[in-house]
């Protein structure tokens, strides 16, 4: 096998595992977390992962795989097969020509500085118990995950249209919780008292609150801690959904923090007022949210939700911010390949940080927790926002 032809194999096999990657996010994981869809997903994803090297060993010498990697499509058959190879290999080579394309850019919208970024490392003192995994794999990866290196990112926003008793509203964000046994309580202590000491006005949380029902109790008590004089707004993601929602909402209800399950409120300061709306669409089904929750009164809003694809239909109804979470930052950032975890029906597009439309932001954070323990080269985060005039 010459230079040429490893090459095209590595290529293509690494395009059908972007392909892979792709449709689980778009599609696989909206559907109802259970058994059948963990069976579908990991026999779809070696499938996807596999199929081709298992092919070019059994099918090595042959012609057909010599005339798949020599580019070289003879019938109908060998041009349908070559044609699945280069759309994978097509969608491997936008996604990094959109990063590099990124990255030379300003990663920044011009409405938003970043005024504060620190690292907070687990090594702080505090020793948490570190995630669990099977055999061998447990010191490799425990050596290589960032889950516990938690981020803390402020960022100053121009807001045009914001009410002048607003001017320096201090709007803190956290996210993907995620409470299960995999994490260590303190953890979660640790991410309350930095938000604490960022000294926020108003505290949202926009889903993913729990990854089992059982710890709906642990995270009210864990969020009822958050001290911010204008509150603290929660909203459910589709685990929250999958596990207990009604359960989690009188749970967290019950330790003072409001939930914003499709509706918004009028946050008043001074003689002025801001919109603050809550939308746990699609996992709690309204068609015409849009127009329910935002009234075309000129107010400035800023809408909360779980998951970035509902950022254009928000910014079509007038809202000024958007912030979520999801995606998780991708969990896995892999060099070459990109975010690996972005379930979304954009898939990578609204990944993490600051996105732009029109006139309006939007802002996807990383979350803190995670079904699976495991992040690389994608810190768990914490943000805060200073509105200013
Ligand atoms: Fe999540």
């Amino acid at each position: 096998m010459n230079i040429f032809k490893i090459i095209v194999a590595v290529l293509f096999w690494m395009g059908q595992v972007k392909l892979c990657v792709t449709i689980v996010n778009k599609y696989i994981v909206f559907m109802r977390d259970s058994l059948f869809k963990h069976v579908f997903t990991i026999f779809f994803g070696l499938f996807m992962t596999f199929w081709f090297p298992l092919f070019l060993i059994l099918c090595h010498g042959t012609v057909l795989a010599q005339n798949l990697l020599l580019l070289h499509p003879v019938g109908v058959f060998e041009f349908i097969m070559l044609a699945f190879l280069v759309y994978g290999l097509a969608l491997l080579i936008r996604a990094n020509v959109t990063a590099i394309y990124k990255a030379i850019q300003n990663p920044l919208p011009p409405q938003a500085r970043l005024i504060m970024h620190e690292k907070k490392a687990s090594s702080e003192g505090v020793f948490w118990r570190k995630p669990r995994f099977p055999l061998f794999l447990e010191n490799l990866l425990n050596a290589i995950n960032d889950y516990y290196n938690l981020e803390v990112n402020v960022y100053e926003i121009k807001s045009p249209g914001l009410p002048p008793s607003f001017d320096g509203f201090r709007l803190a964000h956290i996210t993907d919780l995620h409470l299960n046994h995999y994490l260590d309580p303190r953890f979660y202590d640790f991410c309350i008292q930095e938000i604490n000491n960022l000294k926020p006005d108003l505290t949202v949380v926009t889903g993913d609150i729990i990854s089992r029902k059982k710890f709906g109790p642990n995270a009210a008590f864990i969020l009822s801690r958050i001290d911010s004089p204008f509150g603290v707004f929660a909203l459910r993601g589709n685990h929250d959904f999958w596990e207990d929602g009604k359960k989690l909402r009188r749970e967290i209800m019950k330790k003072g923090i409001r939930v914003l399950d499709n509706k918004s409120i009028e946050i008043r300061k001074g003689r002025d007022r801001i919109r603050l709306a809550g939308i746990e669409h699609p996992w709690k089904k309204l068609k015409t949210w849009d127009q329910d929750i935002f009234p075309q009164d000129g107010m400035y809003s800023v809408c909360i939700t779980h998951t970035p694809d509902n950022f254009l239909r928000a910014e079509r109804a007038g809202a000024a911010l958007t912030l979520c979470g999801h995606t998780h930052g991708g969990q896995i950032r892999l060099p070459f390949f990109g975010p690996v975890v972005c379930p979304s029906r954009y898939s990578r597009r609204f990944d993490q940080g600051f996105f732009q439309q029109g006139g309006a932001l939007l802002y996807v954070n990383r979350g803190v927790g995670s079904t699976v323990p495991f992040r690389f080269r994608c810190s768990p985060e914490i943000a805060l926002f200073i509105l200013k005039c």
